[in-house]
Parts: C-alpha cells; sequence; structure tokens
C-alpha cells in the first residue's frame, strides 16, 4: 500500500529534496573540472583574399608550412572539436590571422560569436602577425593587391566581446571559473609597426603582480598565456622566439606558485621545462596536424595538458592525407636544393627530411627511436656534409627527449 503524506509533510519533503539538490549540486561544482581549450597561430586568411589564385599557393607552397589555404574546413573542423570537447572557455593565443588583415580578423570574430552562441566563452591576445602589420596583402592571378590592416583601435572594436583592454595592451584576466584564471598576457610590440619579437616589460609585471596577489587571496589557481615563449624551447629558434623580459615573468610565475605558460608562436609542439616552470608551447593550428590543447585543472589541484590532433572525424575525406603531403612537399622542395647525389638518392633523403621536420614540429619526434639513425637516408645526409638540414638534426637530436604532448603538474 503506498503512503501517504498530508500536505505539510509534502512541503516539508519537496524542502528536504530541493536543499539535498541544492547541496549535491554545490558538491558537484566545488569538485567540477576546469577544462581549457587552446588553439594558437590560426593565421587565417578570409577567403575571398586568395581563392582561385594559383599565385598566393606558389607563395605558400615557398612558406613554412602554413595550410592557410585549407583554412575554411580547419574552421569547420575546430567548430565541431570545440563543441565535442565542451571545454569553459576557448584560449587563442595570437597570430590570429595571416598577415593582420582586417577582413580576416573580422570573419574570425563572426566565428568566435558562433562558439560563444554555444555557450562556451572565447579569449583572444595577440601575436606577432595580427596588429599594426606593415604590408596586409590579398591574392589575386599572379599579383597581390594591399587591404586594410589593423591597428590597435580596430583590434579592440573587432573582438570587444572576446578580450579586454587594460594597462599592458591586451593583458587581461579570463576568469575561466572559481578556481582558475587566465593571466592573457599581451607581450607583442606594435605601437608603430609590428615587429616579431615580443617584450614583458615592467608595466606588464605591475600588471601580472597586481593579478597573481588577487588570485591568491581569492585561492585561485593562475595559468599565464602569451603569444611568444617564457622559456627557451630550442637552440634552433632562439631569437625573436622567447620574449624579451622573460627573465622578469619567470621570476614572477615562480614567486606566485604560477607553473604552466601557455604559448604559441614556435610553430613547434614543444614543452619547456626550467625551475618547475613549464612552457607548453603549442603547435601551429594552421599546420598539420592541426594541434590544440586541452588543459585540465582537477579537483585534486592536478593540472593536466593534452595536445591533441583536429579529430578526422571532422574533417573530409582524405583531408589528412591532403595536408601532410603539403606540409612534406614543402620540407622536401627545401630539402632538394642543397643535396647532391642520384636522382633516387635525392629523394630518399628529401623524403627522410620531410619525415623527421613533421616528427619534430608535430612534437612526435622520438629521439631514442633507432629507426631514425639506421634508416639508409640518415647515413647519405650525413655524407653531404655539413649542409643547413644536417645541422638542424644535430640540434633536434641533441635535445632532452621529453614528452612534448603530455604534461601534468601537481598543486
Ligand atoms: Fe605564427
Amino acid at each position: 500500500m503506498k503512503k501517504r503524506f498530508s500536505f505539510g509533510q509534502k512541503r516539508l519533503l519537496r524542502a528536504a529534496a530541493m536543499l539535498i539538490a541544492a547541496l549535491w549540486m554545490s558538491a558537484v561544482s566545488a569538485m567540477a573540472d576546469t577544462k581549457l581549450m587552446v588553439v594558437s597561430d590560426l593565421h587565417y586568411l578570409e577567403p575571398s583574399l586568395y581563392r582561385g589564385s594559383d599565385y598566393f599557393l606558389r607563395a605558400l607552397r615557398r612558406g613554412d608550412g602554413k595550410a592557410t589555404q585549407y583554412g575554411e574546413e580547419l574552421m569547420a573542423a575546430l567548430y565541431q572539436t570545440v563543441l565535442f570537447e565542451r571545454p569553459d572557455a576557448l584560449i587563442v593565443t595570437g597570430d590570429l590571422t595571416f598577415n593582420g588583415e582586417q577582413l580576416s580578423h573580422r570573419a574570425l570574430a563572426e566565428w568566435f560569436k558562433s562558439v560563444e552562441k554555444e555557450g562556451i566563452p572565447v579569449w583572444v591576445i595577440p601575436g606577432n602577425h595580427d596588429i599594426n602589420i606593415a604590408d596586409p596583402l590579398g591574392y589575386g592571378e599572379g599579383m597581390v593587391y594591399r587591404v586594410d590592416g589593423t591597428p590597435p583601435e580596430v583590434f579592440a572594436e573587432v573582438y570587444a566581446d572576446y578580450l579586454d583592454t587594460g594597462d599592458a595592451g591586451f593583458s587581461y584576466v579570463a576568469k575561466v571559473s572559481s578556481d582558475m584564471w587566465v593571466a592573457m598576457t599581451d607581450v607583442a610590440i606594435y605601437r608603430d609597426v609590428a615587429v616579431t619579437p615580443g617584450l614583458f616589460s615592467s608595466r606588464h609585471a605591475a600588471w601580472l603582480e597586481g593579478v597573481l596577489k588577487e588570485a591568491r587571496e581569492e585561492g585561485v589557481r593562475v595559468v599565464t598565456a602569451t603569444h611568444h615563449g617564457l622559456l627557451e624551447h630550442t637552440e634552433l629558434y632562439r631569437d625573436s622566439f622567447v620574449m624579451y623580459g622573460s627573465e622578469s615573468m619567470g621570476a614572477l610565475c615562480g614567486t606566485y606558485g604560477v607553473k604552466l605558460n601557455l604559448s604559441g608562436h614556435l610553430h613547434i609542439q614543444h614543452i619547456a621545462h626550467r625551475d618547475g616552470l613549464n612552457d607548453a608551447a603549442l603547435g601551429a593550428f594552421c599546420m598539420w596536424p592541426h594541434r590544440y590543447a586541452v588543459v585540465t585543472l582537477g579537483e585534486d589541484g592536478k593540472l593536466v595538458y593534452d595536445a591533441k590532433a583536429l579529430d578526422l572525424r571532422f574533417l573530409p575525406e582524405g583531408f589528412a592525407d591532403r595536408s601532410r603531403e603539403w606540409f612534406a612537399g614543402i620540407t622536401e622542395d627545401k630539402a632538394r636544393g642543397g643535396l647532391s647525389g642520384t636522382d633516387e638518392e635525392i629523394e630518399m633523403m628529401a623524403e627522410y627530411a620531410a619525415r623527421f621536420n613533421l616528427a619534430y614540429f608535430s612534437g612526435t619526434y622520438i629521439k631514442d627511436d633507432p629507426s631514425w639513425t639506421e634508416d639508409p637516408a640518415y647515413a647519405l645526409l650525413k655524407s653531404q656534409g655539413n649542409t643547413p638540414f644536417i645541422a638542424y638534426m644535430a640540434l633536434v637530436m641533441n635535445e632532452d627527449p621529453g614528452d612534448n604532448l603530455h604534461l601534468e603538474i601537481g598543486e
């Protein structure tokens, strides 16, 4: 027989149920992980600025491996990936556009709007290819033409919903959750015309110290984000890849217990470590294998960083092969130039050079894997003398063989 409750008892029961639900919800939210998704170096070029231009493809082919011609497919797949990952925020660490075209920025802002409509906040900082670029271009048939660039005030207007302005350029705090803030630190230099290096100045230091003090008082974990590197990653790319003033930022991180900086700029997936501080340089999204990272702050205070490749299921059939071939082809073209031997030998070496370069850039090169040195192409390459590629390989092979995809940091 069903037990019957009086009206008063029902109200009491309902109140008790609501209280239990509220307690459960607050316990869940107190225990909930904070999840960030990070992308960097989109180098997006609005398609009307290059569509149908073989001249653009030829120029890109002589470049550093960017697959900017696939921008539309990549952004569509990134949208699906963001919805799949459902982070608490999407963080973009600069080099949003190919070369500072205002049209590209406006198109990206629309894309960010579509992500925020799904309830996922987006936060951006500029890189060295975003503001006051000397020559933003569009590409036609056998020619280029100047297009509108992006001065700081236009950048501020276009991304008004996705950034904040402060005392140090576009440096601000993204308060992602009650447990975690991201100090979005704009170290790009663009007062007159943009230059490649970054700078963490005394103004940045005063701003960041204020943020870190406040976070300490509130008991909030801080992760910093910059476009340029905070630590030196590789001897290959030392100049202009680590920001000027990195010692000052590193010292503040040390004082206030910041253990993770999220950077880009290098285009190589690479994690550097020094005195308990980690600088995770994210591989460029515009290059195969189209990296993004997920950073999770768990209830146990552990920070976990995972670099991932864009999910193939969100890309057109055969896209990954085309994109990989594009990057490999660019490396092979560059390698062939300095090689001598039979056609067959040159092809062997060029293919090896591409495989090596792609493994390094994607963060999957394993130093201790003997197949790299046992490959006949390696001996052939070594016999070429001290070519730039051999020098590059030697530096990579001498690096610390750390894990460049995954990182775990305690409290
Ligand atoms: Fe870049």
